[in-house]
């Protein structure tokens, strides 16, 4: 049995979907459901025994306490968080009580939890942190990419509050010898992501007719991973991974935003094309977000030498994949942006033009 946190979002149901496909064993799945947390990602799994849901909040140490002691997990993978760089410049409060606050208390549980174990148990017993490249800052067009030794540089209230996790993490390690692993990936991209991040925005927003939002000048950079690669490093991490150690998981696939809206939009106009014209003429310059960062890499050679990953798709491969998904699953499109996504949409791009 393992422990999932935030599985009802972007990447944590992918990664109990394959973790089910690929390994069998149980999984508890805890999730406030959030506006990002939808049900409806968990759906091919209604009536498999193996996958136990339970909505609730990583900082209620009764309610974490009480699943631990039910269900002895042999390891956690904590997904849950805020997670919207625009949403954390626009309301910080969530970020710092989910991000910062509630991994201290899910921390706190776990160490009571594992603590009490038989030693075999105890040693064998993981706590996988996924973190973000965000924490790392920005990097100029010549710089290396950030490596696992790379000092932290957060520069938005979510990079900050992610970093600030890591902190955490790290410390319960240090101090009271959790056997903790923390990854950081770079920017997922796939099926079931809220359309709110960049890729599935523009694919809806591209079907839709409507403009495809570019902030500033289109030319930051980010490493771009396909989530069943990121969902099969971690479970490589959770194997393998030395305790108390970082890995980084990248794509190797830089692009400048404005590359990866051509390459969707040349999609669309292949695999549902427009009579009003080809998808591009939709592209709208749009005011910059504050604090943007430049450019992200990842360089994942210690996770490839140390633990034989890398990622199986290409850009191309994937995004291919990504785009033909939207299109077949429309319906869950239109589920997840009922209601109180169109507020969002409201705040974030209101005063943009
Ligand atoms: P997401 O926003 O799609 O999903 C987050 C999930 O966590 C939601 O289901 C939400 O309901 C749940 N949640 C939020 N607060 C909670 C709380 N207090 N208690 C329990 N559940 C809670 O995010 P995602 O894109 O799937 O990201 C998952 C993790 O990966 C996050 O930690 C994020 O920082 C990290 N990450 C994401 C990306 C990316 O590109 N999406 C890149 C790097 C790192
Ligand atoms: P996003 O998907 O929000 O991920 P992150 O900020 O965590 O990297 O954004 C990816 C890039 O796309 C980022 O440089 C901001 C940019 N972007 C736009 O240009 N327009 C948009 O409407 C959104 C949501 C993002």
């Amino acid at each position: 049995m393992i422990l999932v946190t935030g599985g009802a979002g972007f990447i944590g149901a992918n990664f109990v979907i394959d973790w089910l496909a690929a390994t069998g064993d149980p999984v508890v799945n805890l999730d406030k459901l959030t506006y990002a947390g939808n049900l409806e990602n968990l759906a091919t799994m209604k009536g498999d025994p193996r996958h136990i849901f339970v909505r609730g909040d990583i900082g209620d140490s009764a309610l974490v306490d009480r699943l631990l002691a039910e269900h002895q997990p042999r390891a956690i993978i904590n997904f849950a968080a805020e997670s919207h760089v625009d949403r954390s410049i626009h309301g910080p409060g969530d970020f710092i009580q989910t991000n910062v606050v509630g991994t201290y208390h899910l921390l706190e549980s776990v160490r009571g939890y594992w603590s009490a174990l038989p030693e075999a148990e105890k040693a064998a017993f993981r706590f996988l942190h996924v973190s973000t490249d965000e924490v790392y800052g920005s990097l100029a067009a010549d710089d290396p990419p950030f490596a696992e030794t790379k000092a932290f540089e957060p520069n938005s209230p979510y990079s900050a509050s992610k970093a600030a996790s890591d902190h955490l993490v790290r410390a319960w390690h240090h101090t009271y010898g959790l056997p903790v692993l923390t990854t950081n990936c770079s920017n997922n991209y796939g099926p079931y992501q809220f359309p709110e991040k960049l890729i599935p925005l523009v694919i809806a927003n591209a079907l839709a007719g409507k403009p495809l939002p570019i902030y500033g000048d289109g030319m930051n950079v980010r490493d771009w991973l396909y989530v069943s690669d990121h969902c099969a490093a971690i479970r490589r991490v959770l194997e393998a991974g030395r305790p108390g150690e970082t890995y980084n998981i990248g794509g190797w696939n830089e692009m400048p935003n404005l590359d990866i809206v051509h390459t969707i939009c040349a999609l669309l106009d292949e695999l549902r094309p427009d009579a009003a014209g080809p998808h591009a003429r939709l592209i709208t310059y749009v005011k910059d977000r504050p604090g943007h960062d430049r450019r992200y890499a990842i360089d994942a050679r210690r996770i490839e030498r140390e633990l034989g990953w890398r990622p199986a798709e290409t850009f191309e491969t994937g995004i291919r994949k990504t785009v033909a998904w939207y299109l077949d699953n429309q319906a869950w499109v239109g589920h997840v942006t009922s209601g109180a996504y169109r507020d969002w949409v409201g705040r974030n791009y209101g005063d943009r033009a």
